[in-house]
């Protein structure tokens, strides 16, 4: 929606999530570029979830390109979770959600973890968070809890759908942050943009955890 539209049909942002939002071109180029290679690979999700949800904007994005049935959303953050609450039943009044049924709750990360069981889940993981801005650029061990510790616990919780999670990170990067976090998990070929303006700002590893 242009900046305009979706004022004027009541959602708001705080001047934070301007700043730690992914916007609409990034965000949606990714959630079409890991829902093609998901489809291409012959997964079909049915959940995406967001453990840190800000805005929302990923989540949104995500569940219309997956064509998901589930979008669920969990932040720390009272007021952001309040807002992002808001906006999202203003996008169902204005007939932007489907049938997606959503579920956003206000606590820590690990409230998702027992939502996770047998249909295909897509985790979204999107820093910055925590300490992950270095002087040497973005670092993936430096998020709270560092994204290589979410992986693994994401690993540990038992069920039988196929869970893969998608980890946004931005052209400076410290490349060994990636290296280390993703160590060890199949990951899939990633399909950089054609816009310019959108590869500058935007990158991605897509890993399977089972
Ligand atoms: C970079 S923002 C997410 C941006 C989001 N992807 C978007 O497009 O707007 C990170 C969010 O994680 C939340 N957060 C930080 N630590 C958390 C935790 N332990 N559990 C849940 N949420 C947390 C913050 O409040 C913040 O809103």
């Amino acid at each position: 929606m242009a900046t305009l539209t979706w004022y004027s049909i009541g959602i708001r942002i705080f001047g934070r999530t301007a700043v730690e939002v992914t916007r609409d071109p990034q965000a949606k180029f990714l959630a079409k570029a890991v829902a093609d290679t998901l489809r291409m690979n012959g997964h079909e999700i049915q959940d995406v979830v967001d453990p840190f949800v800000g805005s929302g904007n990923m989540l949104y994005h995500f569940v219309k390109e997956t064509r998901a049935i589930r979008a669920v959303g969990f932040d720390i953050d009272h007021e952001i979770l309040k807002l992002t609450k808001r906006n999202f039943a203003k996008l169902r009044q204005f007939g932007r959600l489907r049938e997606v049924n959503v579920s956003l709750a206000e606590g820590d990360w690990s409230g998702a973890l027992p939502l996770l069981g047998d249909q295909a889940t897509l985790v979204i993981l999107a820093p910055p968070w925590g300490e992950s801005f270095t002087e040497n650029g973005h670092d993936l061990r430096k998020t709270e809890p560092p994204i290589r510790q979410i992986l693994t616990t994401l690993s540990e919780q038992t069920g039988r759908g196929r869970l893969f999670a998608m980890i946004h990170t931005m052209p400076q990067v410290v490349a060994e942050s990636v290296e280390e976090t993703v160590q060890g998990y199949p990951t899939f070929e990633t399909i950089k943009s054609n816009n310019p303006k959108v590869a500058a700002r935007v990158n991605y590893v897509l890993v399977q955890i089972r």
